[in-house]
């Protein structure tokens, strides 16, 4: 099993604890992100922890995890156009993951036995029904859903930590029966620590809300987790434009259904910008999911807008493993 060691100390941006010193320093395209800087490791030198990126879209969770000196070990994904962002983006930073036949397409065709050893499992995974009819039996009746997929991964590999993602409305859905079925396998069946908060990008500097619930849970159930405090808001939505907008926080980034007027009452994509009306672009999508200015999409714009939309803010995402990193080295 292998073990979390050497959790850089202080502030990992501001330490080097693993790279290179030559290695270039890419920063976000706001220097008010400063806090957010990604850098190139050096895997010569031992990861901080490796982890495995499950329902991984263009890699929020990768890029999180990256920045606080983790490796990825294994990731799924089988939408074409996702991957193709994802590889753009992390074969310089790990050709071992592409190249080892351990970037995974569909997870329900992956044998858990085969994935490679790992501390960390991240999943923002879709949400699906469980089926009504077994309910008292939680396990059994989330078979042929993709969080069975994960809890088989987390039973064969027992990993430290899960650190999972959805939407808000996970907590309710089903008349909350999917979410109680969710912390029942996970307590009972896997005997897994279970915490919870709803959490939003704004929260973590960013101007936009997307209230999201996180999930986290430790196989070692002595540890008491605390989800970071809420920080500052960081930018506003003039920062992202680079214009005056007099929207401070703007609409949660969604995926699809463009096109609605600005006084549409479902309007997501429309701002007014200096006077003018201006449609957001993945430019601006990038910048509200605090992915880095290098961040590239090498699919259409549609694709894109879609693929952010479906996105994490690595922003929240990485305080909070920064906090599960903490709270591990103090155990
Ligand atoms: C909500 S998005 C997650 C986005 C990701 N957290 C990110 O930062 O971009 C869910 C992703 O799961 C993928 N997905 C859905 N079913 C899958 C499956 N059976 N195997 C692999 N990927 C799957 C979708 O294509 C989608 O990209």
């Amino acid at each position: 099993m292998p073990k979390v060691k050497d959790i850089p100390k202080i502030n990992p941006y501001k330490e080097k604890p693993f790279y290179n010193s030559d290695c270039v320093e890419e920063t976000f395209q706001m220097e008010l992100l400063d806090q957010f800087k990604t850098k190139k490791p050096d895997y010569k030198h031992k990861p901080n922890f490796t982890f495995i990126d499950l329902f991984a879209g263009i890699g929020g969770f990768h890029l999180a995890a990256l920045n606080l000196g983790g490796q990825c070990v294994f990731a799924s994904e089988f939408d074409d156009n996702a991957r193709k962002t994802y590889e753009a983006n992390f074969l310089k930073h790990n050709t071992e993951l592409f190249h080892s036949g351990n970037f995974a397409g569909d997870i329900t065709e992956v044998n858990e036995k085969n994935i490679p050893n790992f501390d960390f499992l991240f999943a923002g995974f879709p949400c699906q029904p469980f089926s009504q009819a077994g309910f008292k039996k939680g396990f059994s009746e989330t078979r042929g859903t993709l969080f069975f997929n994960i809890v088989k991964i987390i039973q064969e590999k027992q990993p430290n930590v899960f650190f999972l993602e959805n939407v808000r409305g996970l907590l309710r859905h089903d008349d909350d029966k999917t979410f109680a079925t969710i912390k029942k396998v996970i307590t009972k069946k896997l005997g897994y620590s279970f915490f919870y908060k709803i959490i939003k990008a704004s929260d973590f500097g960013l101007p936009q809300h997307r209230p999201r619930l996180f999930m986290v849970g430790f196989k070692d159930k002595n540890i008491k987790f605390k989800f970071p405090e809420a920080q500052e808001l960081k930018i506003t939505m003039s920062d992202i434009w680079n214009g005056y907008c007099p929207k401070k926080i703007g609409y949660t980034l969604r995926v699809g259904g463009r096109g609605s007027k600005i006084d549409d009452r479902r309007n997501w994509d429309s701002y007014v910008v200096d006077g003018n009306i201006k449609k957001i672009s993945s430019n601006e999508g990038k910048k509200m999911q605090g992915l880095p200015n290098h961040f590239i999409f090498p699919v259409s714009e549609t694709q894109a807008m879609k693929q952010l939309g479906n996105s994490v803010a690595v922003p929240e995402i990485q305080a909070v493993i920064k906090q599960i990193l903490k709270k591990l080295k103090t155990q």
